[in-house]
């Protein structure tokens, strides 16, 4: 199957780590996230060990809570020794609420508030990326104000095209993130970080963009980032302790799309970063990455109950789930592609094309079409895979619909790890 974790048992029933997915159906309803731990462990394991084996040991992972933010996760992962990156007030709270680390946190967004900035020095975070002009003299004002430092890392363009989607590529010149080394402001970025008191410059931060495959595009950003660097280095004697080469490469969510070589990618990208510090005569920076979606993507699977099959003459046939944009808003945002199976009737050949449609009143609200599925009928339980990134972190209540809850699996073992919403949780704050 698409990943080692899925499976089938002699039931003919989709397994997760080993879990009956349609036992679990039964036991905590539809529809319903779960969350392998398994996979999630043995993801932030091949980013930790491949940092600090080609980079240094004081290398680290930062894990991009965007793509799930959860108390569970800050759980899981800090004991991995994974440290993680937070971008506002939110999932700032959830991780500092799960007893994580703050430490461990560095503080990202490209447009934070003072309130955030408090806390975040309130709490004690490890770092702040910094975005802009403006946020550095306020880090610098607030930290001055509460009598601490901030150590920060400085948000640069690359200018690198990294041929993903556009709403999630970063790294172009005409960009809402980062300060851009073309225009000169890159220069005056780093020159303004050192005059301000209470800020501590110990790097540069870049990232090109998200569901990335090859390892080339972070490599020019490398080069890129240390012909910076030299510059810098002869301008103001300043050369960066840390580089933060940013997010995680892509994941494959479906069949057609290839494996991916992480240990392989990182140990290209440690040979790069060796030969450009030998060319520049520059010290070797520690190096921090950022994934997210590769960390957790594959742990993820929806499971859903299906309401209706309709077929349209020979044009279309839509398989009608009890969840959909409000749980999984990628296919419409994005037209994200996923894979889907009947998990009890996992077995038996996918003999129909559909179109698997959610509940929610527009026409967009579609998980996905032209898929491949087992003839459908109601009850059956329809799973989606590699939903584990940027579905329940992008979930909404549009229509009021409650929020599924999510389930871990650990070995084989389930547990309750965010209860689904209920009604009440949706008027709660309604006056
Ligand atoms: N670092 C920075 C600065 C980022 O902006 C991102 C993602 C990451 C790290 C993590 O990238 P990852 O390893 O997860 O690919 N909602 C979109 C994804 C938006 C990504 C935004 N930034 C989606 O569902 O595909």
């Amino acid at each position: 199957m698409l990943h080692s974790n899925y499976s089938v048992n002699g039931e003919g029933h989709f397994t997760l780590c080993g879990a009956d997915t349609v036992k679990l159906a039964e036991k905590y309803g539809t529809p319903l996230y779960l969350l392998d731990e398994n996979d999630i462990v043995k993801q932030c394991r091949i980013y930790r060990n491949a940092v600090k084996k080609y980079f240094s040991e004081k290398s680290a992972i930062y894990y991009a809570s965007k793509a799930l933010s959860i108390k569970e996760i800050y759980r899981i992962i800090e004991k991995e020794d994974i440290n993680a990156d937070v971008v506002s007030l939110g999932e700032l709270y959830t991780a500092i609420k799960a007893g994580y680390t703050p430490s461990r946190l560095c503080m990202h967004g490209n447009n934070k508030t003072p309130e955030e900035i408090r806390a975040a020095l309130g709490y004690g975070v490890g770092s702040f990326v910094v975005e802009c002009f403006d946020e550095l003299d306020s880090i610098s004002e607030i930290a001055s104000d509460m009598g601490v430092t901030a150590k920060i890392l400085l948000r640069i363009t690359p200018n690198i095209d990294c041929h993903t989607l556009e709403a999630i590529s970063t790294g172009k010149l005409d960009s809402k993130f980062g300060v851009p080394i073309e225009t000169g402001q890159a220069e005056k970025f780093v020159e303004r970080a050192l005059s301000l008191p209470h800020l501590d410059l110990i790097g540069y931060h870049c990232h090109c963009g998200s569901q990335v495959f090859e390892h080339e595009p972070y490599l020019d950003q490398l080069e890129v980032m240390m012909v910076f660097a030299a510059d810098m280095k002869k301008k103001f004697g300043y050369a960066p302790e840390y580089l933060n080469i940013g997010g995680g490469f892509g994941v494959r969510y479906n069949e057609s799309e290839g494996e991916i070589d992480i240990d392989g990618s990182i140990k290209l990208i440690g040979e790069k970063l060796t030969e450009l510090c030998e060319r520049f005569s520059l010290e070797r920076p520690h190096v921090f990455m950022e994934p997210g979606r590769s960390i957790v993507a594959s742990a993820g699977v929806t499971l859903y109950t299906v309401g209706s099959v309709k077929n349209i003459g020979d044009f279309r046939t839509y398989v009608t789930v009890d969840g959909g944009m409000s749980d999984n808003p990628r296919y419409a945002l994005y037209k994200a592609r996923y894979d889907a199976l009947i998990a009890n009737k996992a077995n038996m050949p996918k003999d129909i094309v559909c179109s698997i449609a959610g509940r929610c009143c527009e026409s967009g609200d579609l998980i996905g079409e032209d898929m491949p599925l087992q003839s459908a009928e109601r009850g059956d339980i329809l799973a989606v895979t590699v939903t584990g990134a940027y579905n329940y972190s992008m979930a909404s209540n549009y229509n009021r619909v409650a929020r599924p809850a999510i389930v871990v699996i650990k070995d084989g073992e389930d547990r309750l790890a965010v209860r689904r919403e209920t009604l009440d949780n949706i008027i709660e704050n309604d006056i």
